[in-house]
């Protein structure tokens, strides 16, 4: 009922782990896939080692979480050990990565690739670093970077992108030309809380991105506005907590959906949750498949 297929790569179910939430330890990312994830994505790796922004970095605001990580990372030449556990991670492997420059992206994708993980995801749209929406701000600049990449590699790739943009459509329609396989969306969305009585922010880097349910909407409306400009298949990703959720973004047009901060919210049984409860919806509507669901 709940199989699905997205770059030719066959999931058990439609759910991910979003990037960010497990880190990139292969005994986590198995225990979200045997807690029935049908895929896993692991945190973003960059080019070279950098701490992350100092603490906090991630807090509990209403209904979601706020955070700026800041992309800490070994750098992807110094995690070899780890990249060679990929082959025993139980459910399609998705390998985020990132970097300032077209050379960063192709030079991880070059040697990343040959740990063959199922998808590459260019995250290309981190609120929580100076650089990091750079590429994601720009079609051009989207498009001259996916080229490059597409040219380095026969893995699928799947740029992420972000809701603060001018034209999220015109960033997907840059991806699709130069050949990008999927598209995923949103990554957090980019926000100054200060905190009320201490008129300070609420975290050290001063501002950071919010997530779950209170993004919901946002992450509907900006998946629903990428189905209607490009053909390529979107996994959708922003405040999905509960199978009613996922149903809702299925039918905003993901072929699959993604789920960060709900594995913080419910626990890291939330996809068999999440599955039980869509099943029971499918049953109840009459459908079959995900792909009735998409319409
Ligand atoms: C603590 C935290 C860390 C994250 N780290 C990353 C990351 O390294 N790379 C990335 O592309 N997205 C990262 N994200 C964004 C998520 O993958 C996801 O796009 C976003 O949280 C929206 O989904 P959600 O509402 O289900 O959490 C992070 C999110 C959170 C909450």
């Amino acid at each position: 009922m709940l199989k699905q297929n997205f770059c030719e790569i066959e999931l058990q179910n439609p759910l991910v782990l979003a990037s960010g939430i497990f880190g990139t330890s292969v005994e986590l990312l198995n225990r979200a896939a045997s807690n029935g994830a049908g895929a896993v994505t692991i945190k973003s790796i960059g080019p070279v080692e950098r701490e992350g922004n100092p603490n906090p970095t991630v807090v509990e605001i209403e209904k979601g979480l706020y955070n700026a990580v800041g992309l800490p990372t070994p750098g992807y030449l110094n995690m070899d050990e780890e990249l060679k556990q990929w082959k025993d991670i139980n459910v399609p492997l998705i390998a985020s990565i990132y970097g300032s420059s077209i050379e960063d992206y192709v030079n991880i994708t070059e040697h990343i690739q040959k740990f063959k993980p199922a998808i590459i995801e260019l995250n290309i749209s981190c609120p929580n670093k100076d650089d990091g929406m750079v590429f994601a701000k720009s079609p051009g600049l989207t498009k001259d970077l996916v080229k490059a990449v597409k040219s380095t590699t026969d893995i699928p790739i799947m740029p992420k992108l972000t809701p603060n943009c001018d034209n999220i459509s015109q960033v997907a329609i840059a991806c699709e030309a130069a050949g990008a396989d999927a598209i995923c969306a949103i990554n957090t969305v980019q926000k100054e809380i200060i905190h009320p009585k201490l008129k300070a922010p609420l975290l050290s880097y001063g501002k950071g991105g919010i997530s779950g349910p209170v993004i919901r909407e946002i992450a509907l409306e900006k998946v629903r506005e990428i189905r209607d400009a490009v053909e390529i298949p979107i996994l959708g990703v922003g405040g999905v907590t509960y199978g009613k959720g996922a149903i809702e973004m299925i039918k905003a047009g993901a072929s699959l959906v993604g789920i960060g901060s709900g594995v913080y919210l419910r626990g890291i049984d939330v996809f068999e949750k999440v599955t039980n409860e869509m099943k029971d919806i499918m049953k109840k509507e009459g459908i079959g498949s995900i792909n009735e669901l998409k319409g």
